[in-house]
């Protein structure tokens, strides 16, 4: 089955083969032919093959579905009033967690299973296509177990995060702690898991326990990503891109000798920005400019989760990016869409390119500039992909 969309005023590719020979490969007047899931011919709107239907798009923008390669859906509770109180001038430090760990274990699969769902469809009507979600708030062996079931129920993309803080019971012994993770528990959540995270950061676990416990999913199959420098500056983003991590998340507090190993030609690890997390925890953005300039793959990504960016909207991201952190309304898309499948090394989505899938978002715009220039607007006006 063939379907061809046509009358699309701008079409964003992501191919810079294509269209404007920009990194968006951009084209206007344009048309699209979807066969059987995938992007079957791109092009102006005159030059369209025959398909067996067609679909008048009626000069709407046509983007890439947004990838979303860094969200903590699977949880219970709620941190409103945590939200509340930062606003009014408490400092972030991660302690929140442990709220969310206690409704984790206290709720059942079915509830936590319901809310993954609410979450998944919420970033589906704000045009994310492809999303990752991670463990993390369970914190025991059948907790993160049943939490990674559960999230695979939603996404291949699943991240085995039980390295997200101590949790109070092994207050006193945090190397067994670390040893739990890196030994039973890996293995029991390893089959349900494609990653392996790390919050690496004071008060969560430091470089040497971020290393022994991502080498250990490396070995058992996992590849790994990592929470580094969000709250100050560290060794995680190096320890990332030593272990070929595919991304290093956050960066808020990234130095100059990161961005260097970012950027070095052998890297092969994305840096993700969490634009969210800064607007939520009340944080100066990092400055977008400092890795975009230096020749670093940059991702932008939700964050979503209860505590530190409780956003499911990838538009309210690209508009703080582009008002707040220094990036172009075009290095903003290419980011929430071709950067993000970099980040989960998927070459099959992130752009429109001939033979990728066609997952894409329809905007109630002419052009994708008003997802920044119209900031807080519902305008994804419908979703393909199947
Ligand atoms: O990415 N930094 C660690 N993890 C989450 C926050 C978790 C929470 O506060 O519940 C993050 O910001
Ligand atoms: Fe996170």
């Amino acid at each position: 089955m063939s379907t061809v969309y046509t009358n699309i005023a701008e079409l964003v590719t992501n191919d810079p083969t294509l269209g404007d020979g920009s990194p968006l490969g951009l084209l206007t007047d344009a048309a699209l032919v979807v066969d059987d899931g995938m992007v079957g011919w791109v092009g102006t709107r005159d030059d369209a093959p025959a398909a067996d239907a067609e679909v008048d798009l009626g000069g709407a923008a046509v983007i890439p579905g947004f990838v979303d390669s860094h969200a903590h859906l699977v949880f219970a509770g709620d941190r409103s009033t945590e939200f509340a109180a930062r606003m009014a001038g408490t400092r972030y430090d991660g302690g929140g967690i442990a709220t969310t760990v206690e409704a984790t274990r206290a709720a059942d699969d079915a509830h936590l299973a319901a809310n993954v769902g609410r979450l998944a469809a919420e970033l589906r009507r704000g045009g994310v296509t492809t999303f990752e979600t991670k463990s993390g708030y369970g914190l025991t062996t059948p907790d993160e177990l049943r939490s990674l079931r559960v999230a695979a129920e939603f996404t291949s993309e699943t991240t085995f995060l039980g390295a997200h803080v101590v949790p109070a019971e092994f207050a006193g012994d945090r190397g067994e702690y670390v040893r739990l993770v890196a030994g039973d528990m890996l293995a029991a959540c390893r089959p349900h898991a494609r990653w392996i995270d790390v919050f690496c950061e004071r008060g969560a676990f430091d470089v040497d326990e971020a290393r022994t416990i991502l080498q250990a999913g490396a070995d058992a199959g996992l590849t790994p990503r990592l929470h580094a420098a969000q709250l100050g500056p560290g060794e995680g983003i190096r320890l990332g891109v030593e272990l070929g991590a595919a991304s290093v998340d956050h960066c808020t507090y990234a130095t100059d000798a990161d961005i260097e190993a970012l950027a070095s030609a052998s890297a092969a690890t994305v840096a993700t920005l969490l634009p969210g997390a800064e607007f939520s925890t009340r944080a100066a953005y990092p400055d977008a400019r400092r890795f975009l300039d230096a020749g670093a793959t940059v991702a932008l990504a939700t964050d979503c989760n209860p505590g530190s960016s409780y956003t499911t909207s990838m538009s309210f991201c690209i508009a703080i990016a582009v008002r707040d952190m220094g990036f172009t309304p075009a290095e903003a898309l290419w980011s929430a869409t071709a950067g993000g499948a970099a980040a989960l090394r998927r070459p099959d989505v992130g752009g429109l390119a001939l033979g990728q899938r066609a997952h894409f978002a329809v905007l109630d715009a002419p052009s994708y500039l008003h997802l920044a220039y119209r900031p807080g607007v519902p305008l994804i006006a419908g979703v393909v992909a199947v």
